[in-house]
């Protein structure tokens, strides 16, 4: 994870990183760090916590710097902490290096260094970038870079400073990293977004690419240090500000964005529906569908929807599971990759793997420039907007309900699917069920997540919300396997959260609650159905009916709504939730 910025031109370049920092802040915050540069000499800032630290520090500069380099950190070695902030500078002080991504054989190139005399002053990976770029330094130090970048194992997006030149050098392996170019200057970040509505035109650099960036100059090389020409591509996109007017969270302005989104993801999908390559999924044997957290529960509910409408054998893996677990690829079967960043590093990694083999591949994703959608076939945008809060809401909805689209072009019964859909996402609104059950499941020890089927996928991500930002130690069980196991786990300090939408197996649940309450467990369930076709429970909600699929879609929200007040009330910010970040780039 990380975001790194540079800057080189006319304007002020710390009030410039800073306010790209801010934007990249979603892809980590648990430190932040600025060096900037001015007569052969820098300037290093560092904070711990938010940027908004950070900005706090750069307001005591009243110098002008016109380059510069930026990073907010989210820890992979060593704790979050001042030392271990970006940037990380060489021994003799000459280097500066911010970097996203990991390097692998970290501890070996250390080593080898502490052999050298070299000293380390973080317990980062990265340090030993500035420390290996100070030990071969050549004058030409694109030469020094490449010497470098040949004995690091891993995953980096760079930017570099070297005191002796006002330019910034970079490369790229396996971590995003765009270079955007305006009127008089010139940037490097993590995500195309900070350059909206600022630069002009952007380059996409690939893996094993690298160079250096200066105010008259863009240089780019390749593995083989051969100089590459890459056109830049003219910005179009406006930047539409993510602001949060009159909401001070955005995890509930964007749970309370889903009805809106929804209503533009059925527009857009329906105007795509033709667009689709059919030879994508003409004659395949089955579905492979590959995601992580979130996405990976929307995959589940996509398979769900894809085995049942269409009766095609769908099959979910998690992202970091799939690619080494000696898959069994075939050109037979379509691979799905589900991803709100598409820069989610386990996904992608899976991806390039399939994609190698020459397997078919589409991707769900809701950045229109992500790395996902430059490796797979097709990509089908779930069209949720920009999404900040790291805790994924109306993107899961969205991941959801374009996996729904995509069963029924599949089953070939889209008319119907829009027919059916059309009015209830017309007429849909968020309500408030919960009351103050937010405060009620502070009493208890655990919280268990039950249902079958569709449900179950749920319950899932309703506790993986839970979890992510309130803390509390919870899971997800199929109702079906409580008695194979987890009923052991019963008593009268654990609560079951029962999300009951599907008619089918509505005695089934009734039976497992039977079950839970015989052994002392308290029950709130949720459900579409009567309060009397159940026996009594200790909190009943009543869910909207809409349809059977959209029922699923619709139930998560009041579990999103949930995570969110029990985190305010247990006085944490759900929008930041500790140790996490929105995107996450290394594997
Ligand atoms: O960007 P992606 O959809 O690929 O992200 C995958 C997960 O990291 C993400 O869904 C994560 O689980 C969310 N923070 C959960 O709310």
């Amino acid at each position: 994870m990380c975001g790194i910025s540079g800057y080189i031109g006319k304007n002020n370049a710390t009030k410039i990183l800073v306010e790209n920092l801010e934007k990249l802040e979603y892809r980590g915050y648990d430190s932040s760090g600025l060096c900037l540069y001015k007569n052969k000499d820098f300037k290093v800032i560092k904070s711990l916590g938010s940027i908004s630290k950070l900005k706090e520090k750069v307001k005591n500069i009243d110098e002008d710097f016109a380059i510069g380099i930026g990073h907010t950190r989210w820890a992979t070695h060593g704790k979050p902490s001042q030392k271990n902030a970006h940037p990380h500078l060489s021994n003799n002080k000459k280097i500066a290096v911010v970097h996203n991504g990991i390097i692998e054989n970290y501890k070996q190139l250390k080593n080898q260094l502490i052999c050298e005399n070299f000293f380390f002053n973080s317990d980062t990976d990265t340090e030993v970038i500035s420390n290996l770029l100070e030990k071969y330094f050549r004058t030409n130090f694109i030469e020094t870079i490449n010497i470098v970048l040949n004995k690091l194992k891993g995953s980096f997006a760079l930017a570099i400073l070297n005191k002796d030149e006002d330019k910034i050098y970079f490369a790229k392996n396996k971590s995003p990293l765009y270079i955007g170019i305006g009127k008089d200057e010139v940037q490097l970040t993590s995500d195309i977004s900070t350059f909206f509505g600022k630069l002009e035109s952007y380059i996409i650099l690939e893996d094993g690419e690298f160079g250096s960036v200066s105010s008259k100059n863009i240089e780019i090389f390749d593995k083989n240090m051969r100089k590459i020409n890459k056109k830049p591509i003219k910005l179009e996109k406006e930047y539409k500000n993510t602001c949060l007017l009159n909401e001070k969270y955005y995890m509930s302005k964007e749970i309370n964005e889903i009805p809106n989104v929804l209503k533009n993801e059925l527009i857009s999908l329906n105007n795509l529906k033709n667009k689709i390559d059919k030879n994508l999924f003409l004659n395949i044997n089955s579905i492979e569908i590959i995601a992580c957290g979130t996405a990976y529960h929307a995959g589940l509910m996509g398979s769900y929807f894809i085995e049942k409408n269409c009766r095609i054998p769908c099959h979910v893996f998690i992202a970091s599971e799939f690619k080494y677990s000696n898959p069994i690829l075939s050109k037979n079967n379509l691979y799905v990759f589900i991803s709100q960043s598409g820069e989610t590093a386990d996904t992608i990694s899976c991806a390039e793997l399939v994609k190698n083999f020459g397997c078919k591949t589409l991707a769900f994703t809701n950045v229109e420039h992500c790395t996902l959608n430059n490796i797979v076939d097709f990509v089908i945008p779930i069209c949720a907007g920009k999404e900040v809060a790291v805790a994924s809401t109306k993107a899961f909805t969205c991941q959801v309900f374009a996996m729904l689209f995509f069963s029924h072009i599949l089953a070939n019964d889209y008319d119907e699917f829009y027919i059916n859909n059309k009015d209830v996402i017309d007429n849909f609104y968020i309500e408030n069920l919960l009351g103050n059950f937010y405060t009620e499941i502070l009493k208890f020890n655990k919280i268990f997540f039950v249902g079958r089927q569709g449900d179950y996928y749920s319950c899932s991500e309703a506790s993986l919300k839970l979890k992510e930002i309130t803390y509390i130690n919870c899971m997800a069980i199929s109702a079906g396997e409580l008695k194979h196991g987890s009923l052991a786990l019963i008593d009268g300090s654990t609560l079951v959260i029962v999300i009951c939408t599907n008619g089918l197996i509505k005695e089934k649940i009734n039976s497992n609650i039977e079950e839970i309450l015989a052994r002392g467990g308290k029950v709130a369930l949720f459900t579409i159905f009567e309060k009397e076709d159940f026996c009594d429970v200790d909190y009943y909600f009543k869910l909207k009916n809409y349809n059977d699929e959209f029922n699923l879609i619709s139930s998560i929200i009041p579990f999103q709504q949930l995570a969110f007040y029990v985190s305010l009330e247990k006085g944490y910010n759900p929008d930041k939730p500790r140790n996490l970040a929105k995107s996450v780039t290394v594997e």
